[in-house]
């Protein structure tokens, strides 16, 4: 009877009041699609989750309002966007955080993407990392670990 509602748990995850509802999928980090960094390096470079937090809502307040790739988050459930990169975000700095997020391919099935808006995307990131200030060597370190993700996100 516990295996059955620790499975129930896990496969129908809470919907935050805010947000709408997702196809049930399994929590897992696997989603993240990246290795955590070791040690804490990283998540201080990032000022930890109060930077995060800034990068995070920084990078997705100029992708909806970009005048190329703004209409690919039009209509989407933008609490949930800046929620689940957070807890991503943190994973993969080494924050601690589990991610709760679906993993990139099914994330991405739908929208289209195409490389020059994956390019597009990534100058935002750097944008809102430059303006959080963190240092110039962990702004590559992170998009290093984000690059292999284009082949699950750009799909023409
Ligand atoms: C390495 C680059 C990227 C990362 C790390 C990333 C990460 C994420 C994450 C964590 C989610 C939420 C998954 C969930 O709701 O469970 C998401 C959703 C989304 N992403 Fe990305 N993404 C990337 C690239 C892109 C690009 C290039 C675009 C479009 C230009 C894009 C547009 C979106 C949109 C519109 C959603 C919302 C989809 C929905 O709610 O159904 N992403 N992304």
């Amino acid at each position: 009877m516990l295996n059955v509602l620790i499975f129930a748990a896990a496969v129908v995850s809470p919907v935050p009041p805010s947000e709408q509802p997702v196809a049930p999928y399994v929590q897992s980090n696997a989603n993240a699609d990246a290795t955590t960094f070791a040690g804490t390096g990283m998540w201080q470079a990032f000022h930890e989750q109060a930077g995060v937090n800034r990068i995070v809502d920084d990078f997705v307040d100029h992708n909806i309002a970009d005048p190329v790739i703004g209409d690919i988050f039009a209509g989407q459930d933008i609490v949930r966007l800046r929620r689940v990169l957070k807890a991503q975000f943190c994973y993969i700095l080494g924050g601690g955080c589990a991610y709760s997020g679906r993993d990139m391919k099914t994330a991405h099935k739908d929208l289209g993407v195409q490389a020059k808006d994956m390019n597009i995307l990534v100058a935002n990131l750097q944008k809102a990392m430059a303006k959080e200030n963190v240092p110039f060597f962990a702004q590559n370190r992170f998009l290093s670990k984000l690059a292999p993700m284009r082949h699950d996100i750009v799909t023409r």
